[in-house]
């Protein structure tokens, strides 16, 4: 590639330690930490990381100053939050050992506001925090996904977090209103508008969100809020295709409007790994089926949408898109069915992929992908188990690959890359993404260098360049350094 967007880390250093002592002294005791076994790993243990010291700031000001130190000695910074995510961005494995600048002790709520329908928080409020805040001033704050009992929002917002309410209410891009940012050199972005409106320049929101603290680091954020549902029915459905889920998907918007909020796609082969490895499980249907939805709608209006729901359920049943559901009767069955689905990536974890993606392609695509992937994956190695699952009304499949029953992952040696690369190669060829939720971190690093668009890339390097021309800002995620391509 000629304009090869590679950052520069030869010239990080490590910190010394006249900076430690410095920073030690800054920010008092208990703001700082050596580095626990939990900064340095992470949730499926892939990566394990290095790190000089954990810096755990309370304040915006605090962290102005640990960049611009930082800056000014050019050591690396990297940015820990929740430590849910699952692609390395959060873990440094190689180069000079960086400092861990984790958010998780600004944890204010600086404001809620139901006229303006929107929250400000600070970047280590857990999510399931902003969620209660927001039900306390009687809204709905609705970016929700398995991890929101420990991620925090500053780690969704640089990630740019999906989960399971895309489909209504956008990602986490969608849900930010404004940010608060201290940049590469230490200078504060105060961005914390709460405008739906507001032209003004170039969008360094928006850039800053899915940055994964390449960029700079977010410590606050405006979010919006919505009016809270009235109504939420919640459907466990068997469907006899991924089409025909396809097809409902669209017959279900037709019918309920932009009610629909969650549509979730599970497999035959989900389920089994969920009977073999789920506590308390049941399953929610009586016949077999090769594919499931969990599906749910709300509405803040009261406008009969139990009633809705059940007639569009029986002409889908008669349009043969649905072949067996159940409209959940209590909160107990209804949170029984969400942990069927949230359940899933940690029952997967127990059985130990041999390969795991997070992929979207176009809905239109979705069957297609799915029947091709399938004969890929057979046409490489025939006993490999596929557990397809994921987002299906966003175009979002985790398409993961299993060790045959009685295998061990390991037991195929190096097939995972092999598997990922056949999984991401028909995703381009569908137009789709190789990272539709997660982000690159260090994991996708390479995926970007070989699928993404080469204007985009050059921009990419450029913006890098000029916003962080030291490269301090978590080296080695999302843009590639030399010590990567080195191992
Ligand atoms: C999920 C996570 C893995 O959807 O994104 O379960
Ligand atoms: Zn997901």
């Amino acid at each position: 590639m000629a304009d090869c967007p590679e950052q520069r880390p030869q010239a990080l250093n490590p910190p010394s330690s006249a900076l430690l002592a410095r920073l030690k002294d800054l920010l008092g005791e208990n703001a700082w930490r050596e580095p626990l076994e939990s900064d340095l790993s992470e949730p499926r243990g892939k990566f394990h990381g290095q790190a000089a010291l954990v810096l755990r700031p309370g304040s915006t000001r605090e962290v102005m100053e640990i960049v611009a130190l930082c800056a000014r000695e050019r050591v690396g910074l990297v940015p820990i939050s929740g430590g849910t995510g699952l692609v390395g961005g959060q873990i440094m494995e190689r180069g000079p050992k960086p400092l861990l600048l984790s958010l998780a002790r600004m944890k204010t709520v600086r404001s809620v506001n139901a006229q303006d329908d929107a929250i400000i928080v600070e970047a280590g409020v857990i999510l399931a925090d902003i969620q209660a805040a927001a039900k306390e001033a009687g809204r709905l704050f609705p970016l929700s996904l398995a991890a929101e009992g420990s991620c925090l929002i500053g780690g969704n917002l640089a990630t740019n977090a999906g989960g399971v309410q895309v489909l209504r209410y956008g990602n986490a891009r969608d849900l930010c209103l404004g940010i608060e940012a201290v940049l590469p050199d230490g200078r504060l972005y105060d961005g914390l508008k709460v405008l739906r409106k507001d032209n003004t320049g170039y969008d360094l929101r928006n850039l800053l969100i899915g940055s994964e603290g390449t960029l700079g680091v977010i410590t606050a954020a405006a979010l919006k809020l919505f009016p809270r549902p009235r109504e939420t029915e919640t459907v466990f459905a068997a469907v006899p295709t991924p089409g025909a889920a396809v097809e409902l998907l669209q017959h279900l918007r037709d019918c309920l409007g932009e009610s629909l909020s969650a549509f979730e796609l599970m497999s035959a082969q989900g389920m089994d790994f969920l009977a073999a490895h789920m506590t308390g499980f049941r399953a929610p249907l009586q016949a077999p089926s090769p594919w499931y939805l969990l599906l749910e709608a709300s509405s803040a209006a009261t406008f009969g949408l139990r009633k809705a729901l059940e007639d569009a359920l029986v002409s889908g049943f008669e349009r043969e898109l649905v072949s067996d559901a159940v409209i959940a009767e209590s909160q107990a069955q209804r949170d029984f069915f969400w942990r069927l689905r949230e359940e899933m990536p940690l029952v997967n974890r127990i059985i130990g992929a041999v390969m795991s993606s997070d992929v979207s392609v176009p809905i239109s695509r979705i069957a297609l992908f799915i029947d091709e992937a399938a004969a890929l994956i057979a046409g490489i190695e025939p006993d490999l188990r596929i557990n397809c699952y994921g987002h299906l009304g966003d175009g979002n499949l985790h398409y993961n690959i299993f060790p045959a029953d009685g295998r061990k992952a390991a037991s195929y040696g190096p097939l995972g890359p092999k598997l990922m690369t056949a999984v991401h190669d028909l995703v381009q060829v569908h137009d789709g993404s190789f990272s539709a939720e997660h982000g690159v971190g260090r994991l996708k690093v390479g995926d970007l260098q070989r699928y993404g668009d080469p204007g985009k890339l050059a921009a990419m390097a450029s913006i890098k360049a000029a916003l962080d021309p030291l490269g301090i800002m978590n080296p080695g995620a999302v843009l590639a350094t030399a010590w990567q391509s080195e191992g």
